[in-house]
């Protein structure tokens, strides 16, 4: 092959690669495809049962709401006084850029599982109970702000 052809391989390569981020970008292809163009595409939230989401919220509440708040707002009676603070679990930025199974991962392992803070406790009981933690995945996804 002569240079110049391979030249523009690479540079539709480079192209077919950049529209498809800019694709996942604008919610339509990797989403729901509810998004207008401004939206962030976000990982659809897991489907479980409505007695699993049940029991993710009764373990949230007993479990993350004192750091994370009721709502995932980061404001939870014992967040003010944790450096680093608990992630804001509603903040749609952080929604768009992890996924479900790192979240699954995070809760089963602690903070450290994703090169984050071991303040972040692990739930290690939930590597044996894949229904709650899906659940709590999907309750997670609940909180994101519109
Ligand atoms: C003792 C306070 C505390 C408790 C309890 C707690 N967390 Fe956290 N969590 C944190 C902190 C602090 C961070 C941020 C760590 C960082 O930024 O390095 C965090 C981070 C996270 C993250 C983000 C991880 C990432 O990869 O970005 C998720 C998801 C999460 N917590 C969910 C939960 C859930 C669900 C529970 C209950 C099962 C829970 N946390 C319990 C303090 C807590």
């Amino acid at each position: 092959m002569r240079p110049m052809e391979r030249g523009s391989i690479c540079k539709s390569l480079a192209f077919s690669a950049a529209a498809g981020w800019l694709l996942c970008l604008d919610g339509a292809a990797c989403s729901q495809g509810t998004g207008g163009p401004s939206r962030v595409a976000t990982e659809a939230a897991p489907a479980v049962s409505a007695a699993a989401l049940a029991q993710a919220r009764t373990f949230y509440d007993a479990r993350c709401a004192e750091c994370h708040g009721a709502q995932g707002g980061g404001d939870g009676e014992k967040s003010a006084s944790l450096r680093p603070l608990p992630q804001r679990l509603s903040d749609r930025m952080w929604q768009a850029n992890v996924s479900n199974a790192r979240i699954a991962r995070v809760l089963v392992q602690g903070g450290p599982a994703a090169g984050k803070s071991p303040t972040m406790p692990a739930f290690a009981e939930l590597a044996a109970q894949p229904e709650l933690r899906a659940a709590l995945v999907a309750l997670i996804r609940s909180f994101k702000t519109p």
